[in-house]
């Protein structure tokens, strides 16, 4: 189906894109845009209602559709947005970055952060659909690319999908780790989209059984409880060293998730170490920014936990996971 054909069915359109792509979204028709600026800074409450009062002044009614351009910040600001906007339009996505196209276009969880927490206000709302233009992925800096591969890792390693696992690291390992964007060449980009629909497809069948998170969908988070960890400790901790991106601190967070399952003994001892020699392989960092018991207090907040314990996305092997209640 053309983009265009997925789009007949609406009256009345809008896009609102991340400024960056902004020539991207000019080409997917004529229709009133809106470029906004974006940064986990400008994810907030107020640029929602930015969205909302162009939304009011362009004329938008209740049967609108709004197109969602960028990566996973617009997605989900544009996802709040039509959330609540007249109490709930359509909306869909045109995700532009890996992250996005394999991650946070899918699944319908929307929001934006409040104060140093993220993801605090949100809603769960279901795109229209989802479209993805591979070769959109050509003008993506190297680090925004890996970020989405530590996310596509992930999703492998909770279901390898037509061996997605391996097939991503060799890729990564072939072009990106040599400086090449994959989406640059025929061959890489043939690759890569082929990729990106699997890894989209495993994350839209986990969503299709559990879209409230009540059980299936946990196993997303995978790496995320260290992950979101590391990445509050940066935030407070802002002047020590490199900041991470999203992807890296997710990584770090799959390794460490594989060193618990081993101590547990839900794995075979070398997962942990085949996972940091591939995600090394891809140019992804592996060890904590710092001691691990810096990241309990942040782990304590972190939405995943409950009465003192902390449900831990575990890997058994690549291709399946456990999520287990522990004590931090
Ligand atoms: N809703 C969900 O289920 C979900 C899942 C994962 C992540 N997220 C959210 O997604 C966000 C991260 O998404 P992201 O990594 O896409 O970040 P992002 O939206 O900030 O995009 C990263 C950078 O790439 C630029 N960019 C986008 N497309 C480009 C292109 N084609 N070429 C060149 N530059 C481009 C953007 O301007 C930005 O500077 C976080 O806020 C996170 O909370 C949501
Ligand atoms: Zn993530």
């Amino acid at each position: 189906m053309t983009i265009q054909e997925a789009l007949a069915a609406h009256k009345q359109i809008f896009i609102v894109c991340d400024r960056n792509v902004e020539g991207f979204a000019r080409f997917l028709g004529d229709y009133p845009l809106l470029a906004i600026d974006t940064s986990e800074e400008l994810k907030t409450m107020d640029s929602v209602l930015g969205i909302c009062r162009w939304l009011l002044e362009q004329g938008a009614d209740r049967g609108a559709l709004v197109l969602a351009a960028g990566g996973g910040i617009t997605t989900d600001m544009v996802g709040f947005a039509a959330s609540i906007y007249k109490r709930g339009i359509d909306y869909a996505n045109i995700p532009t970055t890996l992250l996005a196209q394999v991650d946070a276009s899918i699944g319908g969880k929307t929001g934006v952060n409040l104060d140093s927490y993220k993801n605090i206000l949100g809603t769960f709302r279901q795109p229209e659909f989802t479209y993805i233009f591979p070769d959109v992925l050509r003008s993506l800096p190297r680090r925004e690319f890996l970020s989405g591969v530590a996310e596509m890792l992930k999703t492998f390693i909770i279901k390898d999908l037509n061996g997605g696992y391996e097939k991503t690291v060799r890729l990564v390992g072939e072009y990106v780790s040599g400086g090449v964007n994959p989406a640059c060449t025929a061959e890489g980009l043939t690759e890569l989209s082929a990729l990106i629909q699997d890894a989209s497809n495993v994350k839209q069948d986990i969503v299709d059984k559990d879209p409230l998170e009540k059980g299936e969908r946990r196993k997303l988070n995978l790496g995320h409880t260290w992950g979101h960890a590391i990445e509050w400790w940066q935030r407070t901790h802002a002047a020590e060293g490199r900041q991470l991106s999203h992807g890296e601190a997710v990584a770090i967070g799959i390794v460490q998730a594989a060193r618990r399952s081993e101590e547990l003994g839900l794995t075979e001892k070398g997962l942990a170490a085949r996972l940091k020699a591939d995600f090394e392989s891809c140019g992804l960092p592996t060890e904590l920014p710092c001691p691990e018991s810096e990241l309990f207090k942040a782990m304590e907040k972190d939405k995943k936990a409950e009465g003192g314990k902390i449900r831990f996305v575990l890997p058994v092997k690549i291709g399946k996971v456990v999520v287990k209640s522990l004590p931090i």
